[in-house]
């Protein structure tokens, strides 16, 4: 063999095992768990009051379908998925439509308005955290007679799992509630909801998790809501849910360090959608913004779910100028910006 036809060999060789290791290491399914940020209309399916499966929701989903997300159009989570080359969204798990077809490529088992609490997830009759996990054990048993016992133990320990919750824990239990309120100091409640934390990624890494991310607090205390309820500051973010959220954000740092180095093999990250969300609130208009404090639905004031209708006459003509979507949750274009930079940062090592 001469120089030149060895080196080309040598050429396809690299390729071929370069291929290999890019088929080893890519994540077969996106696998969910956590609240409203990424439930993807679970909460269709079970009584409660918090649904958003109705105009306006999703009007500039896939030509306007609203899917039971609350948002205007796909979460992080569904813009993740297709970042990863897998698909463009991913369904719920209680959603009638779908199949084991479906879900093991990706499956969303989250719930709005649940949290690490079990008394957060019963405040509106929500999915607990701990039932999701039970939902995915079925999914395991399912995906097990789909693909055969050696292809989904496969799956299941290459699958990325997404966490993400906590925000309800505080905005919906804890400082609207008198009961943790007067029990807990707010450092001893985060303390308990990061005990929760470790315990949920512990037991799924016994199930066969590997790829985790766990989701930061966003700045909750500028969500439209706060604000509105904030009028004795004129309307300005609160600044004590903001400290929680970052302090929270801190101790989830600590928590990830910690798992990694207590749990072989495991791949755990934190992604902190809390810089960026803040970049973007206070510097709107470099990202293409004219709406920061008021939400697209309604007055933007205390809209969402059954508020956040369509007879609303009020609701605004293009969401991509507004950062949130109702008083709650951001748009779709905001969605896509926590996602990208939570890929850059965090999800980049697996993809
Ligand atoms: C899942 O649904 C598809 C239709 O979307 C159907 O063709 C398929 O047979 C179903 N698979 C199972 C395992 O039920
Ligand atoms: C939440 O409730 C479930 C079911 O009752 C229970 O098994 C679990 O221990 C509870 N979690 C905590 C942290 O109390």
């Amino acid at each position: 063999m001469g120089y030149k036809a060895m080196s080309c060999f040598f050429l396809v060789i690299v390729h071929i095992l370069l291929q290999t290791s890019c088929i080893c290491s890519k994540v077969p399914a996106i696998i969910v768990f956590g609240d409203s940020t990424v439930d993807a209309g679970n909460n269709n399916h079970i009584s409660t009051i918090l649904k958003s499966n109705f105009a306006p929701y999703g009007r500039d989903f896939g030509g306007g379908k609203a899917t039971g997300r609350f948002s205007n159009g796909r979460l992080p989570t569904d813009f993740i998925s297709e970042a990863f080359g897998i698909k463009p969204f991913i369904p719920a798990y209680l959603d009638q439509d779908y199949n084991i077809t479906h879900f093991s490529t990706g499956v969303s088992f989250a719930s709005a308005g649940t949290g690490y609490d079990n008394a957060t997830s019963d405040v509106l009759s929500v999915i607990p955290l701990w039932k999701e996990l039970e939902y995915y054990k079925e999914f395991q048993r399912d995906l097990r007679s789909y693909l055969g016992l050696d292809r989904a133990n496969q799956v299941v320990g290459e699958s990325l799992y997404l966490i993400s919750a906590g925000t309800n824990d505080f905005l919906e239990n804890y400082y609207v509630l008198p009961k943790r309120f007067s029990e807990y100091s707010v450092e001893d409640y985060q303390k308990i909801l990061l005990g929760i934390a470790e315990d949920f990624i512990s037991v799924l890494y016994q199930l066969g998790a590997r790829k985790i991310s766990i989701t930061g607090l966003p700045p909750m205390g500028c969500l439209p809501l706060e604000r509105a309820m904030n009028i004795i500051h004129g309307g300005d973010c609160v600044e004590e849910y903001n400290n929680v959220a970052k302090d929270f954000n801190e101790k989830l740092h600590s928590l990830v360090a910690n798992l990694n180095h207590k749990l072989a093999g495991i791949r755990l990250v934190l992604s902190n959608p809390y810089n960026i969300l803040w970049n973007v609130i206070q510097n709107s208009d470099s990202f293409g913004f004219d709406h920061v404090a008021t939400a697209c639905c309604g007055t933007g004031l205390f809209e969402m779910s059954y508020l956040c209708e369509k007879i609303n006459p009020f609701t605004c003509w293009d969401a991509n100028k507004y950062v949130f979507w109702d008083s709650f949750h951001p748009t779709e274009k905001t969605n896509n910006i926590i996602a990208n930079d939570v890929i850059k940062n965090s999800l980049a090592e697996f993809l």
